[in-house]
């Protein structure tokens, strides 16, 4: 392997989630998830935007596999939509539900690209939500159930399982801030529903691996925050501690290491008692995992808040007076200095590398994907109708420089996933923020692979990553 090549057997992916991509939110017994209910109350999204159509994948899928095939991707990460498999959230599956995504991996797998499937992508069956939702710890339960019915569905041609995707955002961002479904703001409520999103996933672990062959890889997908205090103050280090236990420790803490750090239960005591930790989940949520997968797009700044700026909210997680981070009101966010991407996220592939070099210490031997990463860019196509994104290829040659210099660091670090394959609905932003390598037009859904999509098919089908000015 030359300094600039990956290993041979390197995944080079692209990543979508259901709700973003699919549509057919009223086909073949599918009934409403969170998103959808959320996505349909006044307000909640961009322009009211939701994803009833979506890009029409639950339609289109064939032809978007094509697509990856013959741009040359190695991996394909995409999630199932829990009420499409099992409407109620309970109960015996729906076939047709389960056939569609039999399709979709047979279609993968007869071209050459390996499937890895997200079991839960946020969308929640709106019945489950009625019964309580996350902060309810029957949902834990409902989840292994529906986990082994997928497992038992596609786990003899799937080999690669992520339970949870982002866990943090479901929580903080659907129970804290409210700014993604099912919207409710309860800091109390958000911790619970971590620790039900945390037992959800043991059970699931243990669940999948009673149904599938052995050889099968089961992870979970964190984004996990790379936290930077703003200065070397005393306080500002106990501000960057905290929130590096309320966006990591919650989730790595048990699952890694099966326990809660100590300054979490201390730092959020005045919103919640932990008393639904009950005898016996640390054990059931500390599965050994086959792999890690990380998300990563910006890293955080953030200080004591005696040096309080004024301006939007610097976390990078939406509008709402309700803060995502409990018991955080003494920790301010800063904008990182740097460029942006259309999100206002700052670029800053160091981070990728930071994140990676710690879970490589953090769990010794466990090879690590990163299963997101990427850039929304305000992309048009030109008169000739060509998508030219040189930002994107910019981003992703630096963000995949930062993860090659990593396995020359020792990280064991075997697949990346770009979000996304294509552009689609990006939850609270609507159609606004186009993330895609290749470009949807929205009026007709036709794809069109920007330049950026040439980029990285080039890099997948050569080991090495072109040059940025690459002509394609
Ligand atoms: C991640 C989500 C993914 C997409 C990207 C931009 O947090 O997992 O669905 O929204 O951000």
């Amino acid at each position: 392997m030359s300094s600039v090549s990956f290993p041979p057997a390197f995944l080079w992916g692209a990543a979508t989630s259901a709700y973003q991509i699919e549509g057919a939110v009223r086909e073949d017994g599918r009934t409403p998830s969170i998103w959808d209910t959320f996505s349909h109350t006044p307000g909640r999204t961009a322009g009211g935007e939701h994803g009833d159509i979506a890009v029409d994948h639950y339609h289109r899928y064939r032809e978007d596999v094509a697509m990856m095939a013959e741009l040359g991707l190695t991996a394909y990460r995409f999630s199932v939509s829990w009420s499409r498999v099992q409407p109620t959230g309970r109960g015996p599956a729906v076939q047709r539900g389960l056939d569609f995504y039999r399709r979709l991996v047979d279609e993968l797998l007869s071209v050459g690209i390996k499937p890895a499937v997200t079991l839960y992508h946020w969308d929640l069956p709106q019945e489950l939500e009625d019964a309580g939702g996350w902060p309810e710890r029957d949902t834990a339960y409902r989840f292994a159930e529906y986990a082994q019915i997928v497992g038992e569905a596609l786990g003899d041609r799937v080999e690669q399982w992520i339970t949870l995707n982002e866990p943090w955002c479901s929580a903080f961002l659907g129970y804290g801030s409210g700014v993604h479904a099912p919207g409710r703001t309860e800091p109390g409520g958000s911790l619970r529903a971590a620790h039900h999103l945390n037992l959800a996933h043991g059970l699931a672990t243990s669940a999948l691996r009673s149904v599938m062959p052995a050889r099968n890889s089961v992870a979970l997908s964190l984004n996990s925050a790379v936290v930077r205090p703003l200065s070397q103050d005393p306080a500002d280090l106990a501000a960057a501690r905290k929130i590096d236990d309320l966006a990591n420790g919650v989730f790595h803490g048990p699952i890694l290491h099966g326990v809660y750090p100590e300054s979490l239960y201390a730092a959020t005591e005045l919103v919640t008692d932990w008393s639904y930790v009950l005898d016996g989940d640390l054990a059931a949520i500390n599965q050994p995992l086959d792999a890690l997968g990380l998300n990563y797009y910006t890293p955080a700044l953030v200080s004591a808040a005696e040096t309080e700026v004024s301006g939007p909210r610097a976390d990078g997680h939406g509008a709402s007076e309700h803060s995502p981070w409990p018991s955080a009101d003494d920790v301010t966010f800063h904008q990182t200095p740097g460029e942006r991407t259309e999100m206002g996220w700052t670029i800053d592939p160091t981070g990728l590398h930071d994140l990676i070099m710690r879970y490589s210490r953090e769990a010794p031997g466990l090879p690590l994907y990163i299963t997101e990463n990427g850039a929304a860019y305000d992309d048009k196509p030109d008169p000739d109708g060509r998508v030219h994104d040189p930002e994107r290829i910019a981003y992703l040659h630096g963000h995949l420089s930062a993860v090659r210099r990593a396995i020359a660091d020792g990280a064991d670090v075997r697949g990346y996933y770009l979000w996304s394959l294509m552009d689609n609905f990006e939850w609270a932003y609507g159609y606004e923020k186009r993330f895609g390598a290749v470009y949807v037009d929205y009026s007709t859904l036709a794809r069109t692979p920007k330049s950026s999509a040439y980029w990285y098919g080039k890099a997948a089908r050569t080991g090495t990553l072109p040059a940025v000015e690459t002509e394609l």
